[in-house]
């Protein structure tokens, strides 16, 4: 039967059924394979986010890794072999003979992700082969060779080590990886819904993966932590939050980490991502600094330059926040518009010292693991996606 009625962004389209997460966006409430993601950021590591992702979806074959350790050293190995083919992209990341110059993160990221071999397991490539590419060529772009991994690591601390050229501390490995951990999935968003319309074309995960990165890219979506942080540089150079936000919003322009389609009342990511910076800060607080060391400037800094850092960017978004929220209440009245994700990403990411222009390229290291178990999910009950569109042209 055919709904003629059309319904723009699809909203409150339900468009298939998972087992992977339900975002409820009156409670803001996200369970992930049966967990709140409080339960799961920063208690689970990221590999085992990724197994129970990917756990009665991904294909059955006799080496496929079944425990969390298996995840990992799987992981391991699949970057040691997204790295080998990094030299032989690094002219065309360096923008080497062309005219263009470097090309920015994410489309130096899309060159990668369309580079890889596909071959047998693919969802661990891809999720792999993400902070592989994202660290090798930000290094290209500021001149410096690339770090090869270290297939004994765990994702988080590895892709620190390979940006910056020296490993983490403890407190920034755990910070990145509970990360990694909240972004991993997140129900019908627009990355993962153009991921499933690729699956069911049969096109495999690697250009589903691709695709979904496109969708991610925009500020709407898993653009908008960058953003974020130039709001708050903005903000901070105006002295006055209120005046700002409110020229922003006469200008009709929209304010960055704010936000939702699903969630009515706060995102609980939110409130994971802020704790996680809190933690952060303390920890370095008490390291007292010096292990932090790195070969690449901005993207590394010492325990005690990141504690002071971390503490007067959260003081300031904690500020902006305050004052955002009132000015959208009284800019909306009738929408509850609240603050999301990609607010305290942005913060987060920014105390860990990597730079903004990475900032979606990471979010998208920890969501290929929801992407690509949505592509199984879909392969297995699989209907070509294809709606309609309602003709309003000449006849
Ligand atoms: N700033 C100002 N106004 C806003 C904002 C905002 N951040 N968010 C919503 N509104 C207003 C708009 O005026 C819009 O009205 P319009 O249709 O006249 O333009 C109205 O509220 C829409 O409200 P919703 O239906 O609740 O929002 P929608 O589903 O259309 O958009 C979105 C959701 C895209 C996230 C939006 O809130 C936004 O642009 N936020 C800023 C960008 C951002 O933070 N993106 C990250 C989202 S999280 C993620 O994708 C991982």
């Amino acid at each position: 039967m055919t709904d003629t009625k059309t319904q723009p962004g699809l909203d409150g389209v339900v468009v298939a059924q998972t087992v992977l997460s339900e975002v409820d966006g009156e409670a803001g409430r996200l369970i992930v394979r049966g967990h709140p993601i409080e339960e799961l950021a920063g208690a689970a590591p990221f590999e085992e986010v990724a197994r129970r992702l990917w756990e009665g979806l991904a294909p059955a074959s006799p080496d496929a890794p079944r425990t969390a350790a298996e995840v990992r050293a799987a992981l391991g190995q699949a970057r040691a072999a997204a790295f080998a083919i990094v030299a032989a992209l690094r002219g065309a990341v360096a923008g080497d003979g062309g005219s263009g110059g470097a090309l920015p993160a994410v489309p130096a990221l899309r060159l990668g992700l369309a580079s890889l071999r596909s071959g047998g397991a693919d969802h661990i490539l891809a999720t792999a082969a993400i902070p592989v590419f994202v660290a090798a060529f930000e290094r290209t772009r500021r001149g410096l060779p690339p770090v090869a991994p270290d297939p004994a690591l765990g994702p988080a601390a590895d892709f620190l080590r390979m940006l910056r050229g020296a490993p983490p501390s403890g407190a920034q490995e755990a910070a990145l990886d509970a990360y990694l951990v909240t972004v991993a999935e997140h129900g019908m968003n627009a990355s993962t819904f153009t991921a499933r319309v690729v699956a069911s074309t049969r096109a495999g995960v690697l250009p589903a993966v691709i695709a979904a990165l496109c969708a991610l890219e925009g500020p709407l979506h898993g653009g908008a932590p960058g953003p974020v942080l130039d709001m708050l540089d903005a903000v901070r150079q105006s002295g006055d939050a209120r005046a700002w936000l409110a020229a922003e919003l006469a200008a009709g322009r929209r304010l960055m980490g704010f936000g939702h389609r699903i969630y009515r009342v706060r995102d609980p990511r939110a409130d994971v991502l802020k704790a996680e910076v809190a933690k952060l800060r303390a920890h370095t607080r008490e390291a007292g600094g010096g292990t932090g060391a790195s070969d690449t400037g901005g993207t590394g800094a010492s325990d005690a330059g990141d504690s002071g850092h971390a503490g007067s960017r959260l003081a300031l978004a904690e500020a902006v926040e305050r004052e955002a929220l009132a000015a959208l209440a009284a800019h909306r009245p009738g929408r509850r518009i609240d603050t999301n994700v990609e607010f305290y990403t942005a913060v987060l990411l920014d105390a860990l010292r990597i730079d903004r222009g990475l900032f979606t390229s990471v979010f998208a290291a920890g969501r290929a693991a929801g992407w690509t178990a949505h592509v199984f999910e879909q392969e297995r009950a699989n209907r070509l996606i294809r709606p309609q569109s309602e003709y309003v042209g000449p006849r």
